[in-house]
């Protein structure tokens, strides 16, 4: 007895280590990732450090009666499937759907934490009913919740990224969710303070909670589901911490804190970047904005003209510097490579070339660093929005690639426009704007934009790989 003692003891404080192990190669991998330089080494020191995590608690970890986990075959052919399954979807995805990605991932997570409470208070139930802890069964339904909300909520999202559920207005859905979160509230008070400590009421949570994260999501204008992602993506933290708490376990805890905390953040500087409101963005409409809606692009709203291929080449090929924007539209052209090639092109002809970056061009947080990061443009190279309007004055010609609201001058200028507020790439103040876009359709908030109808502004209209493809070939020829 006595030697097994010492040898649990022994396992234990190697368990421990290994978690603080774990703990630390989170915070440094998150830190990492804060630059696009160190992103990826930071991905790969925090995937260590989940991996060291994971295979401490599957062989040393030790359960009441003082046996390991057993169950290997079941664990190591789960992680195989989870395995293949989450490096294919990794490996294929396009850049474009990332947050599609992002959201199902995310959804996974909170199903976990879901299922983890419903074994744990079925655990509860079938052996000790009696010697509950309100605590315990508090932490249990909490995470629960949260993670069942979550779950439903990122597969809705997933949905209407791709393209699956349409943005559907709901008669009186506000009055229902907040019936649902009522009946949340007042069913986990009953269960936890034992009125009703039954398995039928645990179920009736997860139900509520589940139709609650549908209704929650289902309004919300598709275009503005990065945001949601971002804040779900903070509850499935919150519900894994709460896996922490119940099986003691600080990794999880530490894990949990750390993506409740860094979704939070991310959620707030989202909305700070498009200048809303967290409440403007779950009630409001933009980005479902429908045409005919107010400040929704107007038919024929000016004159504006066209520039030839020859003319682009050539103003660019006397500038002296050049800006370029890019923004969604380049990712769905997957234009990438060739503006590499651009900016090499003109810089051997002596053109000063840089990137000027607005924090939500695209559809995804540094979205636009990860795309040019790819086709390998130096890192230096990426303005930040007030760098690159600190610039704009000095720059010849500004070409946006696929941008649209990041440079609507509306955000500035027009207090009834919805997006009145958000700080935008100002591109006026450069001496030529070349925009190239495939139409005037409007972007992703549904609104016209005025840059393309002043003075200053030529439309080069065409698919953004095609495009640049023959802007290369011109210069090359110069
Ligand atoms: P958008 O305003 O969406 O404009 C993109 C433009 O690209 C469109 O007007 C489209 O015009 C053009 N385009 C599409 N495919 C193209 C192609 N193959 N070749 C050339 N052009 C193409 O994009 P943005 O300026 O990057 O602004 C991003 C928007 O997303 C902002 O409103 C922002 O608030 C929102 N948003 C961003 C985030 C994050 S975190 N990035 C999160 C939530 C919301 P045509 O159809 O005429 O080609």
């Amino acid at each position: 007895m006595n030697e097994l003692f010492q040898k649990v003891l022994a396992e234990n404080s190697i368990l421990l280590f290994c978690y603080l192990i774990g703990s630390i190669t989170f915070i440094l991998g998150l830190k990492m990732l804060s630059h696009p330089a160190s992103a990826r080494k930071g991905n790969l020191v925090a995937a260590a450090g989940m991996l060291i995590a994971i295979l401490a608690t599957i062989f040393l970890y030790r359960t009441e009666n003082m046996s390991h986990l057993g169950n290997y075959a079941w664990i190591f052919g789960g992680l195989l499937v989870g395995g293949v399954i989450g490096t294919l979807a990794a490996k294929k995805v396009q850049m474009t759907a990332m947050p599609e990605m992002v959201s199902l991932f995310n959804g996974t997570g909170g199903a976990c934490a879901m299922l983890i409470s419903m074994v744990e208070f079925n655990k509860i139930m079938e052996h000790h009913p009696e010697e509950m802890h309100r605590g315990h069964l508090l932490i249990i339904v909490l995470g629960a919740v949260i993670g069942t909300v979550s779950f439903a909520g990122s597969m809705i999202a997933w949905g209407k990224l791709a393209g699956k559920i349409k943005d559907k207005t709901i008669p009186g859905a506000q009055i229902i969710n907040f019936l649902l979160f009522a009946g949340i509230i007042g069913l986990s008070i009953a269960l936890v303070a034992g009125f009703a400590t039954t398995l039928p009421v645990f179920y009736a949570i997860l139900t509520l909670a589940a139709i609650y994260g549908i209704l929650f999501v289902m309004p919300i204008g598709g275009a503005d589901m990065p945001v949601v992602i971002s804040l779900l993506n903070s509850f499935t933290g919150v519900a894994a911490a709460f896996g922490g708490f119940l099986y003691d376990n600080p990794v999880m805890l530490t894990g949990g804190i750390l993506v409740g905390s860094a979704g939070t953040i991310l959620t707030i500087l989202m909305c700070n970047a498009m200048n809303r409101s967290l409440k403007n963005v779950l009630l409001g409409s933009f980005g479902g904005a429908k045409p005919g809606a107010a400040g929704a692009a107007k038919e024929g709203g000016g004159t504006y003209k066209e520039i030839s291929m020859n003319d682009t080449a050539t103003l660019m090929a006397y500038a002296s510097k050049v800006l370029i924007i890019p923004g969604y539209g380049l990712a769905v052209a997957q234009a990438q490579h060739t503006c590499h090639e651009l900016e090499k092109v003109l810089e051997e002809k002596g053109v000063e070339v840089a990137y000027g970056i607005h924090p939500v061009a695209g559809r995804m947080p540094g979205h636009m660093n990860v795309l040019l990061a790819e086709a390998d443009v130096l890192y230096e190279k990426l303005l930040e929005m007030e760098d690159a309007n600190d610039q704009m004055s000095s720059t010849n010609v500004v070409l946006i690639l696929g941008a649209n609201d990041v440079v609507n001058p509306a955000a500035k200028d027009d207090p009834s426009s919805p997006i009145y507020g958000m700080p935008i790439l100002e591109v006026e103040k450069a001496e030529h704007v070349i925009v190239n876009k495939r139409s005037m359709k409007p972007g992703y908030a549904g609104i016209e934009n005025e840059l393309f109808f002043r003075p200053k502004t030529s439309m080069l209209f065409g698919d953004a790989k095609k495009v640049l493809q023959e802007l290369v070939t011109e210069l090359k020829q110069m």
